[in-house]
């Protein structure tokens, strides 16, 4: 009878059996799990779920660092995912106008594909027409990032680094740059930025996710109530090149500083929403001082959904007037005109070759940190 008696020491091997197979590989913890989402260039790429203890739950690619999904509650608790993207590694690249992308070497456009720096002019993949447009026709939104796993999942979060060669797309110096998403139990979507460089070169990164609040496919963005604290913005050229100016918004269609839904006068004749189709320009933040400031608030009411931004940078809000309906995103559904829109924490645009801009070079010792949070709440 006694043999058939578990001893204490079988027990402990057992326990140890069961303990190995329920927990999580090494590289997991409950907050952060991967799962496979296929490969690019020979290179594996993974889709990480990031989950807070407040409802929301954020899936990133390190394939141009793109945020897949984000899960947030609305004012019934309900979640939804209030980002557009693609169910598949295969359709973002296949075509993606940067669906929820890290952008870079340089967010936005650079005027003739072409800057001087110290003297020198370097010559750029443009792939906007004449222009280079969200860092070139392989930007850092089409490249397999690096993801560390070794950090300790204290909050939810995703490190990712990038080696960008000298010369890549044009760009001088070899570039190391960081990108690290969290997601905090006050549900907000941190990003920050660092990076560092060999050589002098010129640097804007961003985010690009186009965030519809009443959920991804669920129709336009024209009824949402949009802030953006800034009293100036820079105009744009027929071509959507900033003329250099920094123009008032007071009496303009551009003025966002009292809550206005977006689509009231979206349609206005104004020559400026003639060149960018609707929105598609950078706004001068009004700072509060050094660290993060207030940028920009969206609204929601159907869902009760807002989104406060805080950066440290300018900001550029785009009302996704490319959208065509073409892009057939998550669950089938198409993303129609206007059915996203971007808020997009970067310098200004063509800053290389706009003297009277803040600088947005880098030298090698320096070191580059910007951070924006996408802070979520319902009301
Ligand atoms: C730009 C638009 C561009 C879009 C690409 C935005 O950041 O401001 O002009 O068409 O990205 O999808």
């Amino acid at each position: 009878m006694t043999q058939c008696l578990p001893t204490f020491a079988s027990l402990v091997a057992a326990a140890a059996i069961l303990f190995a197979a329920c927990s999580p590989a090494s590289h997991e913890t409950p907050r952060r799990t991967r799962a496979p989402f296929g490969t690019v260039d020979g290179k594996e790429v993974f889709l990480y779920t990031l989950r807070n203890r407040s409802g929301m739950e954020a899936r990133i690619t390190n394939y141009g660092g793109i945020v897949v999904s984000l899960l947030v509650p609305d004012k019934a608790g309900t979640p939804g995912d209030v980002v557009l993207g693609y169910d598949s590694l295969s359709s973002y690249l296949k075509a993606t106008p940067y669906f929820g992308a890290i952008v870079g070497r340089y967010g936005n456009r650079i005027g003739k594909a072409r800057f001087t720096l110290d003297g020198k002019e370097y010559v750029l993949n443009a792939n906007d027409g004449p222009n280079t447009l969200h860092g070139g026709a392989r930007g850092f939104d089409k490249v397999v990032w690096e993801a560390d796993e070794t950090t300790p999942a204290t909050e939810p979060s995703l490190s990712l680094s990038y080696l960008s060669r000298d010369g890549e797309e044009g760009y001088p110096g070899a570039l190391r740059a960081a990108v690290v998403y969290t997601l905090t139990d006050s549900n907000e979507l941190r990003i920050d930025y660092a990076a560092t460089t060999d050589r002098p070169t010129v640097l804007n990164l961003t985010h690009h996710s186009y965030f519809n609040l009443a959920g991804a496919g669920s129709g336009d963005i024209l009824s949402h109530e949009l802030m953006l604290n800034a009293d100036r913005f820079t105009p744009i050229d027929s071509g959507l090149i900033t003329t250099g100016e920094l123009r008032s918004v007071e009496g303009t269609p551009m003025d966002f500083r009292v809550p206005t839904a977006i689509g009231v006068r979206i349609g206005a004749s104004d020559e400026q929403l003639r060149f960018g189709r609707g929105y598609d320009h950078n706004w001068v933040l009004n700072r509060t001082g050094a660290g993060l400031s207030l940028a920009a608030r969206v609204f929601e009411r159907t869902s009760g959904r807002a989104i406060e931004v805080w950066t440290t940078p300018g900001i550029q809000f785009y009302s996704g007037n490319f959208l065509d309906g073409t892009n057939v995103g998550k669950g089938g559904k198409a993303y129609a005109y206007r059915t996203g829109l971007c808020l997009e924490t970067q310098h200004f645009p063509d800053s290389p070759n706009k003297p009277s801009f803040p600088s947005t070079v880098l030298r090698p010792g320096e070191k580059f940190a910007s951070t924006t949070v996408y802070k979520f709440s319902t009301r």
